[in-house]
């Protein structure tokens, strides 16, 4: 079984459905409110749980109703919490997300996840060295960042390092990590000035940039490759690319050769969006090898 580490935020997302979303200094009617789990950490722990890893998740929450509901859910999918711990004088993050005209908008509030500072990580230095692969989205600061990514190089375990949201990287974690999997805008962001084409072929087997409904592009040291993904009727989109991420990760743990692994991540994902919530939708192993 791939034993992955998963350092992130864990959050509840607070989401609200409406035809249209307002402009500044607009009220409009929406139509329905629900809380369900979130933050990119706590997403991709869930998913790759789901599609059979053994998953150690290293984040915090709050000491207050959310966190417990965020806890409870870890729980209830088999995700390892003993590096979950609560922060007291912060209270859980949250999602802010209005589903509107086919598309999310959402503004994250950090809170308890600006407490995994890398004198946390280092409390779980072990899990990082005995992983098969880490995780690790950016939800959470960038100095933990960092400070993971040398841990990875010095342990010599994997790290994909998925860049949302988008912020520069410096050289140092770029160099570090095995692998980066940044959507077209976090791309921009990541290399700016350079366009992607330049950008694959600068990291081979390395970069993969994710283009939505089209697939995913690298450059495989000879040409570059885009790896279709599968059309469904999308209900929300929210947490596709989480559960990309983690489907990756879990198949590239596994050993499964390049091409196959993103298959099964595009995969993965296209079945995520059919169902709402970010984890609403997150496939088991059994769907996706069914539906493959
Ligand atoms: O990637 C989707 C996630 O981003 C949501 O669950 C929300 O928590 C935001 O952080």
């Amino acid at each position: 079984m791939a034993k992955i580490c998963v350092i992130g935020s864990s959050s509840m997302d607070l989401v609200v459905t409406s035809s249209r979303r307002p402009g500044a200094g607009e009220t409009v009617l929406g139509e329905s409110f629900k809380t369900v789990p979130g933050g990119k950490g706590a997403n991709q722990a869930v998913a790759a749980a789901r599609l059979g890893a053994e998953v150690y998740m290293i984040g915090r929450v709050g000491e207050d109703t959310f966190g417990t509901d965020i806890l409870n859910n870890f729980e209830a999918n088999g995700v390892n919490t003993q590096n979950v711990k609560p922060v007291t004088h912060l209270e859980s993050g949250t999602a802010h997300i209005i589903l509107a005209e086919g598309d999310n908008s959402i503004v994250v509030v950090e809170a308890a996840n600006r407490e995994v500072t890398p004198a946390y990580v280092d409390e779980a230095v072990d899990v990082i060295r005995n992983a098969d692969i880490v995780l690790i989205q950016q939800e959470i600061p960038e100095e933990t960042v960092v400070h993971v990514s040398a841990l990875c190089a010095k342990f010599g375990t994997p790290l994909l390092l998925n860049p949302a949201p988008a912020r520069m990287i410096s050289q140092e974690v770029i160099d570090n990590a095995s692998y980066i999997t940044p959507n077209e805008h976090e791309a921009e962001i990541l290399f700016q000035g350079v366009s992607p084409a330049e950008s694959l072929r600068q990291y081979p087997n390395k970069l993969f940039i994710t283009e939505g409904s089209k697939g995913v592009r690298y450059f495989d040291g000879e040409q570059e490759v885009l790896v279709p993904t599968y059309q469904v009727k999308a209900v929300d989109t929210t947490g596709a690319g989480d559960t990309f991420n983690a489907a990756f990760a879990v198949a590239l743990a596994e050993g499964k050769p390049l091409q196959d692994s993103i298959r099964f991540a595009n995969r993965a994902a296209s079945l995520s969006v059919t169902k709402f919530g970010a984890q609403g939708g997150m496939p088991t192993r059994a769907e996706v090898e069914e539906s493959l």
